[in-house]
């Protein structure tokens, strides 16, 4: 099955305008999906299609009027907007061009009602804020099939994403046939497990959970070694292209350059800056853009691609790179001086610059990752605003005139953690919060990164419900009503149920990795989702279908660690989350000596390694004094901090500390550890209780990053209430 209803109370996104009228429609085998003009006749056959699915009764497709008729409206308002009426057993949808078509079809199919298979009559008028409502898939990382792309098509045309980004080629794997250099996927396209591979195998052996395991059906022997991967054809890549356009999505290919190009600068000569490639200190090798072969060669690549692709965007890619190879190549350093440029920022800018003549004289306009615009950008080229930390970006981009799709990483990445990038955070988001001119935002993104996301079953795990949140906000714009939308997204679980698609279950509310107790506490938990079942441990290890089942709250009096884990209806688990039970005291405090002063004391060190254990081994930079736990203005670079003082607590009481912070933290209060947020991560909050005496108390934070980073403490009392900073000493 491909579809399945939801009815007029669940839709994902909500419409502009629903005006429910009286009775209800229904439709019996024989129906029928007519289309008045041809150019509809795919829309026809993929609706009659997925309306078979959806009811269980049969439609076919018939040129004219049918028991549901498309037609296109005369002119084009808003692309992708629609009308949709439902009454007497009859439904007619009229739509701003074929999109708007395919857009108004999403909205009848989430109409019925999956009980009574029945419609409410009703007429929808309905367009989208944006008309960029995109989904990115990485199938370098971990390949996906056709037959996986097109069913990540199938869901996302369903919630009226009408673009998917594929990111086509990257270090870990060239996936589409170039026929002028079959290098790029005779070699490029496998490969032996590396770090990543070994990451995932490693978390499906730790959580006992298969979702984590590469397919059987991605290996080949290859010079009697056992090698992992897949590419595309390039008749595999039409056949994708023309599925996703009868279902209103453009595709857009990504070649990403000049960096993060491994398959080709180790391929072939002449490509990269020197014979030997490999990874710099971050990066791999890229592009020499000193060399006219290397440009020949990208612009030969290209020439392949475009006609595969027959929508106006190519993306470029552009992002990270390493551009130390650059400063020691004769060609480059030649190219720059021969240019008159100021750096290798603006050697990147003149690849970029040449490429987009390129695509522009084959009808094509550029797309590029944000870091295109450091040393300059034409206004011609189209933004992916990726870099959360980069929040100029976007204000820079559009002051130029350029338009940008809104993705930043620490909301839009769903490969991410939920955390900070989960349901709420990313439906409140600001889309145009940094923009300098909002009508640039040419509408918002999800990505699915897939260095973790080794099968389709946890590429889906990763992307839903998020993308629920993400289709609203690309239709809707901003929105604000959380619990109305919630509840929707609680109606669209029993779709994606029906459908057979997996999906993460949203984090317990209010969940904290440390539970602290004076007496006895009460394990509660309340999850979204009404049709998944909660099992748990107590011994630590992983649940499987046979643990004791949640069925209410648990009463604890002992140290007790709980590990749960959810079930969807079919049986598939997700993820475990695990929580202490700790039985404490209140515990002694320090009574003030009079010699304490405002603030913590804050100690940098050049700090370079993954664990916080180890900060105080690297060389001692500086001293800071903070008024909060915060990284300290003059620390950059790489980051290790201790910071230490005390903390004054003003009455007995349990108190919850949340850290958040990208990288690693750890948090002691009285030498005990109440927070171990600890090793590389994006940003990610995570909380623990405790116990604490009305008094000073020590209180120590170690964190480091290499790149940007956060860090944030909030403390609350057990009614919710937040302490102040001015409770915080040092001597
Ligand atoms: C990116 O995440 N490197 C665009
Ligand atoms: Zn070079």
């Amino acid at each position: 099955m491909l579809f399945a209803g939801a009815n007029v109370n669940n839709f994902v996104p909500q419409p502009q305008k629903v005006v429910v009228q009286n009775g209800v429609s229904t439709f019996a085998d024989g129906s029928t999906v007519g289309y008045s003009r041809p150019e509809l006749k795919a829309a026809a056959e993929y609706a009659a299609h997925a309306l078979s699915d959806v009811t269980g009764v049969k439609f076919r497709a018939v040129k004219g009027s049918g028991s549901v008729t498309l037609r296109l409206n005369k002119k084009t308002t808003v692309e992708g907007a629609y009308t949709l009426s439902v009454k007497s057993n009859k439904a007619s949808i009229a739509g701003d061009g074929y999109n708007g078509v395919i857009n108004g079809i999403a909205t009848l199919l989430q109409m019925f009602d999956p009980k009574t298979n029945t419609i409410e009559n009703a007429t929808i008028t309905d367009a989208p804020a944006y008309q960029w409502r995109g989904m990115h898939i990485d199938v370098s990382r971990h390949f996906l099939t056709v037959d996986e792309v097109k069913r990540v098509i199938d869901v996302i045309a369903s919630y009226k994403f009408n673009k998917l980004h594929w990111h086509l080629t990257d270090d870990q794997g060239w996936r589409i046939e170039i026929k002028r250099y079959p290098l790029l996927t005779e070699k490029g396209a496998w490969r032996t497990h590396n770090e990543q591979d070994r990451i995932c195998l490693a978390r499906a052996k730790a959580w006992d959970n298969a979702d984590m395991v590469m397919p059987a059906d991605r290996y080949r022997e290859i010079d009697g070694k056992k090698m992992y991967g897949g590419f595309y054809t390039q008749e595999q890549i039409k056949d994708v292209v023309a599925y996703a356009g009868e279902r209103g999505i453009d595709v857009i290919p990504e070649i990403d350059m000049p960096g993060h190009m491994l398959a080709a600068v180790s391929n072939y000569d002449g490509v990269a800056c020197f014979a030997e490639t490999g990874w710099g200190n971050t990066f791999s090798s890229p592009v020499c853009p000193g060399k006219d072969s290397a440009l020949e060669f990208c612009k030969n690549i290209y020439k392949e691609i475009i006609p595969l692709f027959p929508y106006e965007y190519v993306h470029i890619g552009g992002d990270e790179v390493a551009k130390e190879n650059w400063e020691k190549c004769p060609d480059c350093q030649a190219r720059i001086k021969a240019l008159g440029l100021k750096n290798e920022h603006e050697l990147q800018s003149w690849f970029i610059d040449q490429m987009e003549h390129f695509f522009t004289q084959n009808g094509k306009k550029m797309i590029g990752w944000d870091e295109c615009i450091e040393g300059g950008i034409s206004k011609t080229t189209t933004i992916s605003w990726w870099r959360s930390w980069a929040k100029d970006a976007p204000t820079i981009a559009t002051k130029q005139g350029n338009k940008v799709i809104v993705m930043p990483n620490h909301r839009f990445y769903l490969d991410n953690d939920e955390d900070q990038a989960d349901l709420q955070n990313i439906y409140t988001y600001d889309v145009a919060e940094h923009a300098a001119d909002p009508s640039l935002v040419f509408g918002v993104q999800g990505a699915l990164w897939s260095e973790r996301i080794p099968t389709i079953e946890r590429l889906f795990y990763q992307a839903f419900p998020r993308a629920f949140a993400i289709a609203e906000i690309a239709w809707r714009k901003q929105n604000s009503d959380f619990d109305a939308f919630k509840q929707r997204v609680a109606g669209q679980m029993v779709r994606l149920n029906s459908l057979g698609i997996n999906y993460r279950i949203p984090n317990y509310d209010n969940f904290k990795v440390l539970r602290a107790f004076v007496d006895k506490a009460e394990v509660n938990l309340s999850s979204l989702d009404a049709t998944a079942v909660t099992r748990y441990t107590t011994d630590g290890s992983i649940p499987n279908e046979n643990s004791p089942l949640y069925t209410g709250a648990i009463t604890v009096t002992e140290n007790t660690l709980f590990t749960f884990r959810n079930y969807h209806a079919n049986g598939h688990p997700g993820d475990c989350y695990r929580t202490r039970y700790e039985r404490q005291e209140y515990g002694l405090s320090f009574l003030p000596s009079g010699n304490e002063k405002p603030g913590l004391k804050a100690q940098w060190y050049d700090y370079r390694g993954p664990i916080c254990s180890d900060i105080e081994s690297a060389k001692f930079m500086k001293q800071f004094i903070v008024n909060d736990v915060t990284i300290p203005d003059g620390a950059k670079n790489n980051i290790g901090l201790v910071i230490t003082g005390y903390i004054n607590i003003p009455a007995n009481d349990v108190y919850t500390f949340s850290l958040l912070s990208d990288d690693g933290s750890v948090l002691t209060i009285d030498s005990r550890l109440v927070v171990d947020n600890d090793k590389e991560h994006s940003a990610l909050q995570l909380a623990g209780e405790m116990a604490l005496s009305k008094g000073l108390h020590p209180i120590c934070v170690k964190y480091f990053d290499h790149n940007g980073g956060i860090l944030q403490l909030t403390v609350t009392d057990s009614r919710g209430n937040v302490l102040p900073t001015e409770g915080l000493y040092c001597h």
